[in-house]
């Protein structure tokens, strides 16, 4: 005897996703596994507490599979668990320890990381645009990293800052490049940029920072080393990476891209709050100008600007809150898996 495991989650409680979710979770064990009807010998379905509108049980026998008894029972509730998540146990006659392939389908596939694909997403756009608190969110929904690409150029230029460089000046840049040593580590599941063995996760965030990194990343030999590191992170791990060149350039094979955006105002209001949060205290006006001189410096360079890739979807965040951002990105990417 041989178990196959299987996982899937369903953006909504009703029961048209739970039966589609189980017959597609079902109709790819069989395919994958190439497993005939009269060698299964049970199904075992869990489902976590949330979802309540269809039995898994009776959706698999109405889509066929009632060749073999099924059974379901709800999970205990446990913090931090996959959201209307559906588990199945088939039990199959083939021989023990047989070379089998479990699936994992959907928001699922970040529970086996050991055997579901890598995959990234991508979210582009422009400073106070709202893309680093969906990032966030959607890294923790899915269980995967988040990788804060503009953290990276802000420890560039904080590091140009402490040595008096001029965050504009190619050649002391490239020079100051040679003895950057630039690490990103988590802890607690947050990021922590680490400059020459000094955390500096806090220091980056400082408001003359924001404009220096904005310079110091125009610079072709920053993008590189940069864009090298993110890609090999992104690489070894699923995650959310936020930025302005993600989608166009760092991984333009990301499975999801997204451009969030929104109006100048709205995001100079936000960008104020932030650094109010911080105990920064910034006057309005020079926050607005000075995040629409960003958005040019940031648009108008020469090496990877900030770019909508083509295929990257839109979202304007001006009159959104995150929760809706959240969940529109969320359904957008359930429907393209
Ligand atoms: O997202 P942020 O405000 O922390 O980014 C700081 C600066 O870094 C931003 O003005 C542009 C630059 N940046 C970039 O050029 N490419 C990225 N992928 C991320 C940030």
């Amino acid at each position: 005897m041989t178990i196959i495991r299987g996982a899937t989650t369903v953006e909504a409680d009703t029961p048209e996703e739970i039966s589609g979710a189980v017959k597609e979770l079902l109709d790819e064990i069989f395919r994958k596994n190439k497993l005939r009807k009269e060698e299964a010998d049970g199904f075992l379905f869990s489902l976590t507490t949330d979802l309540h509108s269809r039995h898994p049980a009776k959706a698999a026998r109405e889509c066929g599979y009632d060749f073999a008894p099924l059974f379901a029972c709800t999970e205990p509730e446990t913090e931090g668990s996959l959201a209307r998540c559906i588990r199945v146990m088939l039990f199959t006659e083939r021989p023990a320890g047989s070379a089998v392939s479990h699936i994992y389908l959907r928001g699922a596939r970040v529970l086996r990381k050991d055997i579901s694909e890598i995959y990234n997403i991508a979210l582009d756009g422009p400073a106070g645009s709202g893309k680093s608190t969906v990032a966030r969110r959607l890294a923790e929904d899915y269980h995967i990293l988040y990788l804060d690409t503009g953290a990276m150029y802000r420890a560039c230029a904080l590091k140009a800052l402490r040595e008096g460089i001029d965050p504009k000046d190619a050649r002391a840049v490239g020079k100051m490049l040679d003895s950057l040593r630039l690490e990103i580590r988590y802890r607690d599941g947050s990021q922590h940029t680490v400059l020459d063995g000094e955390d500096v996760s806090e220091a980056i965030r400082k408001n003359e920072v924001s404009l220096a990194a904005s310079a110091i990343s125009a610079h072709k030999a920053v993008r590189e080393k940069m864009v090298k590191m993110q890609r090999k992170i992104a690489s070894d791990m699923s995650c959310v990476l936020d930025g302005r060149d993600i989608g166009s350039t760092v991984l333009p094979d990301a499975a999801f891209k997204f451009f969030i955006t929104a109006d100048s105002r709205v995001r100079a209001m936000r960008r104020m709050k932030e650094l109010e949060s911080r105990g920064q205290k910034v006057d309005f006006e020079a926050l607005r100008k000075e995040i629409e001189l960003r958005d040019k410096q940031d648009s108008e360079r020469e090496f990877s600007p900030l770019k909508k890739a083509e295929d990257a979807v839109v979202i304007d965040t001006s009159e959104k809150g995150i929760e809706e951002v959240v969940a529109e990105i969320k359904s957008l990417i359930q429907s393209k898996i």
